[in-house]
């Protein structure tokens, strides 16, 4: 396929979760004046109507007809179904815990892809999850792999989820997140894979600033031989 001719320039972050890929791919693309996609949103919102409807989240076909039926907005940071802000309800445990029902069914991914990319046809874009530098964009600009030590993630995670008044254990956290990572490094289709060409950035014990001053560092001498700006 050739997603070449329409595609703009795309800087992809690929990642487990919880190593700071949506933080630093918003703020990144507003360095760069580019729009930013959060794709994780994206199978969270199929898992929460999905969960709201009572489906069979082990029925391949009902995600995927769920998936047809939904149009969601993604704006600003916020996702929309229909009128409905559900931006936070896609964050909590239940769904997280549930996502990897849509993460693995490759109906679903297929459609999801197409939003992905169709995201990239008029803007240029951040975009991050696990599969945007190996299976979506791989003619991106620069992809990145962030990762960061297991503890400082589900150390961000808890105290994210404490402060949104969730009553949690760390170590609940940190054994839920461990299950997750493999669950997404050994699903069948589009494992959690670093790409070849793939530049590994370790955000532990570092600040947003570094991260994004590194990946900046490596963006910006590709985006001058390119525009010649
Ligand atoms: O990054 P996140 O925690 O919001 O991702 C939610 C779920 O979606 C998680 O199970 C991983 C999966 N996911 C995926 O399979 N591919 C992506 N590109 C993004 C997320």
């Amino acid at each position: 396929m050739d997603t070449a001719m329409t595609q703009r320039k795309v800087v992809t972050i690929d990642g487990p979760a919880g190593a700071g890929k949506s933080t630093v791919a918003r703020q990144l693309a507003h360095r760069l004046g580019w729009s930013f996609l959060d794709t994780g949103a994206m199978y969270r919102v199929v898992t929460l109507v999905a969960l709201e409807a009572e489906a069979d989240l082990e029925n391949d076909h009902v995600l995927v007809e769920i998936t047809d039926t939904i149009q969601p907005r993604f704006v600003d940071g916020h996702v929309f179904v229909g009128d409905r802000d559900v931006s936070a309800e896609i964050r909590e445990p239940r769904v997280t815990r549930a996502a990897r029902y849509a993460a693995g069914n490759p109906g679903v991914r297929e459609r999801l892809v197409h939003w992905q990319r169709a995201a990239a046809e008029f803007h240029d874009l951040v975009t991050e999850g696990r599969d945007q530098g190996t299976i979506v964009f791989p003619d991106a600009l620069v992809k990145f792999f962030l990762e960061a030590s297991d503890e400082e993630r589900a150390m961000r995670r808890f105290r994210e989820l404490i402060a949104k008044g969730h009553d949690i254990e760390y170590e609940e956290i940190l054994a839920d997140q461990r299950r997750r990572d493999q669950e997404d490094r050994t699903r069948a289709i589009a494992p959690m894979l670093p790409a070849e060409d793939a530049r590994f950035i370790d955000s532990t014990g570092k600040s947003l600033e570094e991260v994004l001053d590194e990946m900046t560092r490596v963006i910006h001498p590709l985006l001058t031989s390119i525009t010649g700006e």
